[in-house]
């Protein structure tokens, strides 16, 4: 799925220069489930947004499904996530002044899916993650875990072949973590999904396939 050859991102803040990853090189095979883990500041969350088409390597490779995306244009990158990449992030991100429903639903409008197939998909997801009923309510009228689950169903109504999460229940409590997580898990053996992770969460690290550490910008396979 993905391959990245000594991928490094640095950033600038003024004189400083901050090295966020450092030459990494990885292979993701399809239908993997990865679990990341390491401190702070490690560059767990740079490395997903490389994964995520979301930004480009300073230097190095990044292949995704035969796409180079570090040296692809605004069009691909965009094109890229819109089909085949969905994200979930640890404060859900959902727009509150839309429903439900009506989130789900804006991540097909990209696709250029019509309005009457985006409605009945945007249903189907929602009810794939328990939120059959839920659909016409607003994020601020949802608890933390509901509205991750919305967050799941919109990025899994596209259809992607990857799914990355960054810290998903990092801002819930104990036992909704495990449902997100659990739900997680079951989309990923249900629809061949590869599932990639950032949690700290070390039981649910031990139930993926391959966990990697990253510090200071290394990422190392743990065995
Ligand atoms: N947009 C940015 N501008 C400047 N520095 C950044 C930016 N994003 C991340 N960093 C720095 O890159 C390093 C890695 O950050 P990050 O990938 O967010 O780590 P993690 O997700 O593991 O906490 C940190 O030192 C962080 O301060
Ligand atoms: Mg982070």
């Amino acid at each position: 799925m993905y391959t990245l050859t000594d991928v490094t991102k640095t950033y600038t803040q003024g004189k400083r220069t901050v090295v966020a990853l450092d030459k990494v090189s990885l292979e993701i095979p399809d239908g993997q489930m990865v679990a990341i883990q390491g401190p702070t500041g490690g560059g767990k969350s740079t490395l997903l947004q490389m994964l995520g088409a979301l930004d480009r390597p300073s230097t190095g490779t990044i292949t995704f499904r035969s796409n180079d995306l570090s040296a692809a244009g605004e069009s691909t990158l965009t094109g890229v996530r819109a089909t085949d990449i969905g994200i979930v992030f640890q404060s859900f991100n959902l727009i509150p002044t839309l429903t439900a429903q009506e989130n789900v639903e804006m991540a097909l409008v990209p696709l250029g899916v019509g309005t009457a197939e985006r409605a009945t998909r945007a249903r189907d997801a929602l009810a794939s993650v328990g939120l059959d009923e839920r659909g016409g309510h607003l994020p601020s009228e949802l608890s933390g875990g509901q509205q991750q689950r919305v967050a799941i169903a919109r990025a899994l109504v596209k259809r992607p072949a990857v799914l990355l999460a960054d810290e998903p229940t990092g801002a819930l409590d104990e036992s909704t973590r495990d449902e997100i997580m659990d739900l997680l898990e079951k989309m990923w053996t249900e629809l061949g999904l590869t599932l990639i992770v950032v949690t700290h969460d070390s039981a649910v690290a031990r139930r993926a396939q391959r966990r990697l550490h990253i510090k200071n910008g290394h990422v190392k396979d743990v065995a």
